[in-house]
């Protein structure tokens, strides 16, 4: 398992680099630029006049100064330094004071795209960046879906994160008063079915039968007071994760109703900070807006709670070099050891052989019960 804390090493191993992560919300780029820093390298984002995405290393090829402490100059940057200007495609297109532009003048730029209301960008070899490598997330910018959407930053290693998405029960615990329950019987009591498909993917299931629902489905969504309650956690290294919730009426055979698709785009910032971009979507009550915002401020109220406890087990980490965790593996550590396993693998593959691109996997297939039903809360 790669440790969190080995200096240069972990660097080295902690990301993969040969596939499309999300570098910002699509609308988070209606501005001049956006500085974000991804993989531990500075980037500066801009939307170009004609809509195309430009990704560049958010250095001034002068002397390094960041090209986000200038200003845009219509399709370019300019530097705040000696007002240098750098363009879209990151090549040098001016210098005051002189005619000729040196050849190694060039700024280092990513391949990006603007997809499902999400820039991506490859920070891997730019010749093995293919738009249809995206992963297949549609129904964020489907019509018969609507999502409720925030940017989260967590002072905490992406791997912890992913980690906790795929062991839910720790929803009894940290989220008693949103996605949890206050009951005696624990999520963690109900046994998850773990599935892998592809080495690249793995699914924890978890049917809670006879349950009280979560106060803050309670909240949003009129619902009996006791439920079978489905969870999926499933995730796609390096860092895609999504959790369905589903819901019936405790005792019926029915098909359970969709309440949410929960979306956990991990990126890291570091090997030890992660962006988080998070979207709920649902496909019933479309038009409800204050459903819409309930439901953020419901997930908002949740991943904060998160964030606290995983911010506190980094600080934790950082004090304890030599530790890796679990320090003591239980039974609830199944799918995050699984998830660990199949990130391990994945980035040992890319170092071995550094154009390998892992093939592109759908999260779709398995949702297709899900998209063809009508959750029993309509608009
Ligand atoms: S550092 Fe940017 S122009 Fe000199
Ligand atoms: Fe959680």
């Amino acid at each position: 398992m790669t440790s969190i804390r080995d200096g240069k090493a972990a660097t080295d191993n902690a990301f993969l680099r040969n596939c499309w992560q999300v570098a910002a919300f699509a609308n988070e780029l209606d501005v001049a630029f956006l500085a974000r820093r991804i993989l531990n390298e500075p980037l500066i984002l801009f939307r170009a006049g004609n809509g195309d995405v430009a990704a560049l290393e958010d250095r001034c090829p002068h002397r390094l100064v960041p090209l986000s402490s200038g200003h845009r100059v219509g399709d370019a940057l300019q530097c705040a330094y000696h007002g240098t200007v750098v363009a879209a495609d990151g090549s040098c297109t001016k210098i005051p004071g002189q005619s000729s532009i040196p050849r190694n003048s060039a700024t280092r730029a990513y391949p990006a795209l603007d997809r499902y209301g999400l820039i991506w960008v490859w920070m891997g070899a730019p010749d093995l960046a293919d738009a249809n490598l995206v992963p297949d997330l549609r129904w964020l910018s489907h019509p018969e879906w609507v999502s409720s959407t925030f940017y989260m930053h967590f002072e905490a290693d992406y791997r912890l994160v992913t980690d906790n998405l795929l062991d839910l029960s720790h929803e009894t615990y940290i989220h008693q008063s949103t996605i949890g329950n206050r009951e005696e019987e624990s999520i963690a009591d109900f046994r998850v079915t773990l599935a892998h498909e592809a080495d690249r993917r793995i699914f924890c299931r978890r049917e809670m039968s006879n349950i009280e629902p979560p106060p803050m489905w309670s909240a949003t969504c009129p619902m009996a007071d006791r439920i079978d309650r489905l969870q999926i956690a499933s995730y796609v290294a390096p860092g895609i994760n999504m959790t369905e919730a589903g819901y019936r009426i405790a005792g019926e055979t029915t098909e359970y109703n969709v309440f949410l698709r929960v979306m956990h785009l991990l990126t890291p910032e570091t090997e030890h900070s992660t962006h988080y971009f998070s979207a709920s979507s649902r496909n019933y009550a479309l038009r409800d807006a204050a459903l819409t915002s309930a439901i953020t401020d419901g997930t908002i109220r949740t991943f904060k709670e998160d964030k606290y406890i995983l911010e506190l087990q980094q600080r934790a980490l950082f004090e304890c070099p030599d530790q890796h965790v679990p320090k003591m593996s239980i039974v609830l550590d199944a799918g995050p050891i699984q998830g660990r396993r199949l990130l391990t693998a994945a980035i040992a593959r890319e170092q071995a052989d550094p154009t390998y691109v892992a093939p592109p996997l759908s999260l779709v297939r398995e949702l297709d019960h899900l998209g063809s039903e009508r959750a029993q809360v309509q608009a």
